[in-house]
């Protein structure tokens, strides 16, 4: 079906307008296709632009001055025209799938029907033929699309075997555009998750992670279970289904609503709300709290799916600090004592997960005080205490002038000395900070000496 013009192409950039003439110009067929026609359609912003046309890999390198071989094996190539670059595939009708991932052959030169008929969801199988601005949707993407539904082209089954990276993408666009899975591609993909075992790990985390940057990842995530693919990307909250505790209901709930109260960005508060209570409440017998054991479960599952060390890291941090609990009757050595041993840069972090953590139980008075937390963290902050051994007045060196050598009891004596300036920041002087850091040398090494004289000689 070719629909008259419903995107002007005086939309486009004037780059791409230039690159479609050119084609058209040597004789080729040109067609803007995938997620730029999606977006044109919906009045949004394209982020990038996808070409597909009759001319082979080579034809097209011999049209441009600047072009990368990104894919020739499967007919792409990447174009860069004046600061813009397109990615530009011969028409393509794709044979066996044995891995469920790639196509064993590639055929190319086929024409626009043939070529999005191979595509995964009726919304991504529209192609915008740039020379005569006409839509071609043969598959009916433009009024799923007003709909709000994702259906697969063609047979369900046969595009999810094909790929089965888009068991993933089904759901992930559900969860973009806030649209419902058809009927029969929902009946299709449910049940999958061993195939998801041939999508490569770093694939599941950038759905995944464009599941949780959406506007509400608890719809995303709610499918990924009732599909039954939840498995396959993260086991643990998987198991929170049905488990429920007295203060959050269940659990699966409690956690993807978490997800969507917490900010989008950066990605890490959305991980840690999600995940921060993934580990059984019920204390083990190795005595390790719930908290430290779901950062530890948070840590194996990101680092699993190949997130970058720092967010592991961070979300893991993150998790094992949720354990605070603000009283207003803190005083401010108790706000400082919470900063200095989440640290600084992180205590933002942790208040806006612990705050979407109080919101999704409902928990007005909770969310209250932990505003009133970071209002006095920012006071704090203003007034410069000092929050860390950086900022002590004397340092190795000073202490070192002072008599108190360099070696394992040092460490010991700043951590005393942070310790006593943290409850009163105002004994931070050199004068002051001194004599105490002599007492407890002198205290410490005391006991050094014992333990030694108590040790048996071997
Ligand atoms: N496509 C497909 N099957 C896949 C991946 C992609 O059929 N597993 C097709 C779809 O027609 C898709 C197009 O290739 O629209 C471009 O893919 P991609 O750039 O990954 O997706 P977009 O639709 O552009 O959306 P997004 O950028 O949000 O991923």
């Amino acid at each position: 079906m070719t629909d008259c013009s419903v995107i002007e192409l005086s939309r486009l950039p004037k780059q791409l307008r230039t690159v479609a003439r050119i084609f058209a110009e040597a004789g080729f067929s040109v067609y803007l296709v995938g997620g730029a026609v999606r977006n044109l359609l919906s009045e949004k912003q394209p982020e990038d632009y996808d070409l597909a046309t009759d001319a082979v890999p080579e034809q097209v390198m011999q049209l441009f001055r600047r072009v990368i071989p990104t894919g020739v094996q499967h007919g792409t190539v990447t174009v860069l025209f004046q600061a813009e670059r397109f990615e530009v595939t011969t028409f393509r009708s794709e044979t066996t799938y044995s891995d469920s991932r790639h196509p064993d052959t590639v055929e190319f030169g086929v024409d626009i029907e043939t070529d999005l008929s191979r595509r995964d969801f009726t919304i991504n199988g529209m192609a915008l033929d740039l020379r005569t601005g006409l839509l071609h949707d043969p598959f009916g993407g433009r009024q799923d699309l007003a709909d709000g539904v994702i259906r697969a082209i063609g047979d369900p089954a046969e595009r999810f075997t094909e790929d089965a990276l888009r068991l993933l993408r089904a759901v992930r666009f559900a969860t973009q555009l806030q649209f419902l899975l058809a009927d029969t591609t929902r009946a299709a993909l449910t049940g999958r998750s061993r195939e998801l075992s041939a999508v490569s790990m770093e694939r599941t985390r950038d759905e995944l992670a464009k599941i949780l940057r959406a506007d509400h990842p608890s719809y995303g995530l709610g499918l990924l279970r009732d599909c039954r693919l939840l498995a396959a990307v993260l086991p643990e909250l998987e198991s929170c289904s049905g488990n429920t505790t007295p203060d959050k209901g269940e659990l699966f709930t409690h956690l993807v609503r978490c997800c969507d109260l917490a900010p989008k960005e950066p990605i890490e508060l959305r991980l840690a709300a999600l995940l921060h209570q993934i580990a059984p409440v019920e204390v083990p017998e190795s005595g390790v709290s719930a908290q430290a054991r779901s950062a530890a479960s948070a840590h194996r599952r990101l680092k699993a799916l190949r997130f970058p060390n720092a967010t592991v890291s961070q979300v893991a941090h993150l998790i094992a600090q949720m354990g605070f609990e603000y009283r207003p009757n803190w005083d401010d050595s108790d706000v400082r004592r919470l900063i200095s041993s989440v640290g600084d840069e992180y205590v933002d972090a942790l208040l806006a997960v612990a705050r979407a953590d109080r919101m999704a139980c409902s928990d007005d008075l909770g969310v209250q005080q932990l505003d009133e937390l970071a209002g006095r963290v920012s006071r704090i902050r203003d007034r410069n205490d000092p929050l860390t051994i950086r900022d002590l007045a004397v340092g190795g060196n000073e202490l070192a002038a002072a008599g108190i050598p360099r070696g394992p009891l040092l460490g010991t004596v700043l951590e005393a000395l942070l310790d006593a300036v943290l409850a009163d920041p105002r004994i931070n002087q050199p004068e002051r900070l001194l004599p105490l850091a002599q007492r407890v040398y002198e205290r410490l090494a005391d006991q050094d000496e014992g333990h030694r004289r108590g040790s048996p000689r071997n």
